[in-house]
């Protein structure tokens, strides 16, 4: 498996993305990560790019022991520069960016090692340039292997150890064969290439009955949304009735959405499921906030107090079966108690987690990670948290769940409160429940739910004025997003045919009583989010 240590560039997760489109198993941390704390032996690193300069201050700076882990190293832009600082090359700030297109020269050694990076490619190659500082000198022992005519080092390699550095941006689809340099150094690095979702199956099965053991209850959070839902299958698969799930009714999920997971996971799936009505917990403790990251970390809270209440619950029921068991000489049925909690956490919300962002920057905490399960009892489990979103659809695919559940858009865990911009109220909630269901219907109805990644509506804090009848109305405004994302990492609007607009429009006007005014929102990310809060 390959090490990819994050610098903070916007495309660094597109780097993983294309080991793993290679089948190659690869895992991201941050730049400052000492190779001597990890745990595992990666085949190959790779160092990402950065928003910085070698010269800031404050600089990232990789542990030197990467260069001496006795494995090849790829540096990326930054990661180049990175190389060169460790090496005695001279990297010189440039007042201008060089950003876009540009054509490299390959330049051939005639030897082996030094030509493998670019093996299959010669002449002028297309490559994406994204960069403020380039190298004026390689270091002492290195050699060029790509150039272009602002760039003279483009590409450079140690000529005896496997030390690559190439100044372009190979992981971004606009290099359109940069995937063959990733293939390239996957054979350098001799890594078997046999990461698939069967693969994946097996291991995490395997991985979760050694976690849980032959004894021990997990219980399940279960949202509604395709993530949980396929966490909850992999469990049952791995463990069956020794994972109970539950379904805490925050008062802030989609319309019927309690109803509907339940008829779903548990008619379709086979899934223990207990749906708790906690919507009056919830929504007194989000009277009147209005601050998002007040509204996440409340439900955030709130929701694991009422799971240690349900466990308290769940843990009772559990002993008395246990005592059951053992007193009709049944010791072996025993099931144990529970002890961790199911939480079907991605890949792209470890990655916002855990890569580098420097010191100051700030981002939205995404409430099913770090910090708010600290004082729990439960430890926690995450079967997904190497996964994509496709690859959890693929998975749930292999899995047998039915497609209307895995085509499902996804929704946050903090639900409709981080779509209702003001305070969050049994109202305000139906509101955008009966406006977002409207939205959600059209689209299905007009056959675009599958090309959209996320859609959904927001109540927006403000009111306007509009005429209804011969009276004036002083109503609330619904803006439409909806996103188009391989990754959510970065999105576009989806462009509907205005017909659709004006039926979408006229029919949450018309029906959903209090709202007068529909916006459309036309925003990518970034520097947009997909959620408005
Ligand atoms: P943003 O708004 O960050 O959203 O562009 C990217 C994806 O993450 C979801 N999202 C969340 N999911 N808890 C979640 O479980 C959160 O606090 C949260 N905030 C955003 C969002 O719906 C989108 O799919």
């Amino acid at each position: 498996s390959i090490l990819i240590l994050d610098f903070g560039s916007q495309y660094s997760h597109l780097i993983t993305r294309r080991c793993r489109e290679l089948n190659v198993y690869c895992e991201m941390l941050p730049c400052t990560q000492k190779i001597k704390d990890l745990d595992w032996k990666p085949k190959g690193i790779i160092l990402s790019g950065s928003p910085y300069s070698v010269y800031d201050e404050g600089a990232p700076r990789v542990d030197p022991d990467v260069f001496d882990a006795g494995v090849p190293v790829l540096g990326i832009c930054y990661g180049l520069q990175e190389i060169a600082w460790n090496h005695g090359g001279k990297v010189d700030p440039h007042d201008r960016r060089e950003y876009g297109h540009a054509m490299i020269d390959v330049v051939k050694t005639g030897d082996k090692h030094m030509d493998a990076l670019f093996e299959g490619q010669e002449g002028q190659v297309q490559v994406w340039m994204s960069h403020g500082d380039q190298l004026s000198k390689a270091p002492a022992d290195f050699e060029v292997i790509a150039r272009t005519s602002t760039a003279p080092f483009a590409a450079m390699v140690h000529r005896t150890k496997q030390i690559y550095g190439i100044q372009f941006h190979p992981e971004v689809t606009h290099s359109p064969r940069g995937k063959e340099l990733f293939e390239n150094f996957i054979k350098i690095c001799g890594c078997e290439r046999n990461w698939t979702m069967e693969t994946f199956i097996d291991k995490e099965i395997k991985r979760i009955r050694e976690i849980v053991g032959p004894k021990g209850r997990v219980l399940g959070a279960i949202s509604g949304g395709v993530d949980s839902s396929v966490a909850a299958r992999l469990m049952h698969e791995a463990i069956g009735d020794r994972f109970h799930a539950v379904m805490v009714d925050n008062g802030v999920l989609r319309a019927n959405e309690a109803t509907q997971v339940y008829d779903m996971l548990s008619k379709d799936l086979g899934v223990n499921l207990t749906v708790v009505d906690a919507s009056d917990l919830f929504l007194g403790k989000l009277k009147d906030v209005e601050d998002p990251e007040k509204k996440r970390k409340i439900i955030g809270n709130t929701f694991i107090e009422v799971f240690e209440a349900e466990v308290a619950k769940l843990e009772k029921a559990a002993e008395r079966e246990e005592a059951e068991a053992l007193s009709k000489g049944n010791a072996h049925e025993s099931k144990g108690k529970f002890e961790f909690l199911l939480q079907g956490t991605l890949y792209p919300d470890v990655i916002e987690s855990i890569s580098f962002k420097g010191p100051s920057a700030t981002i939205k905490t995404h409430h099913n990670v770090g910090g708010l399960l600290e004082d729990m009892k439960l430890k926690l489990i995450e079967p997904l948290r190497e996964l994509f979103k496709d690859e959890v659809r693929a998975l749930g695919r292999l899995l047998g769940i039915p497609s209307h559940l895995v085509g499902r858009h996804p929704f946050p865990g903090p639900g409709l409160a981080i779509r209702i911009l003001g305070p969050v109220t049994r109202e305000q909630v139906a509101i955008l429940q009966h406006a977002d269901s409207i939205y959600i219907e059209e689209i299905r109805a007009a056959g675009l739910y599958d090309q959209i990644s996320q859609a959904f509506a927001v109540l927006l804090p403000v009111r306007a004025v509009g005429v209804q009848g011969d009276k004036r109305t002083y109503d609330q405004v619904i803006a439409l997003r909806a996103a188009q994302t391989t990754d959510f990492m970065t999105a576009t609007w989806f462009p509907f045919p205005p017909e659709f607009l004006s039926k979408v429009s006229n029919r949450i006007t018309n029906e959903v009583q209090g709202v007068n005014r529909v916006v459309l929102d036309i925003s990518s990310k970034p520097p947009a989010t997909i959620e408005w809060l």
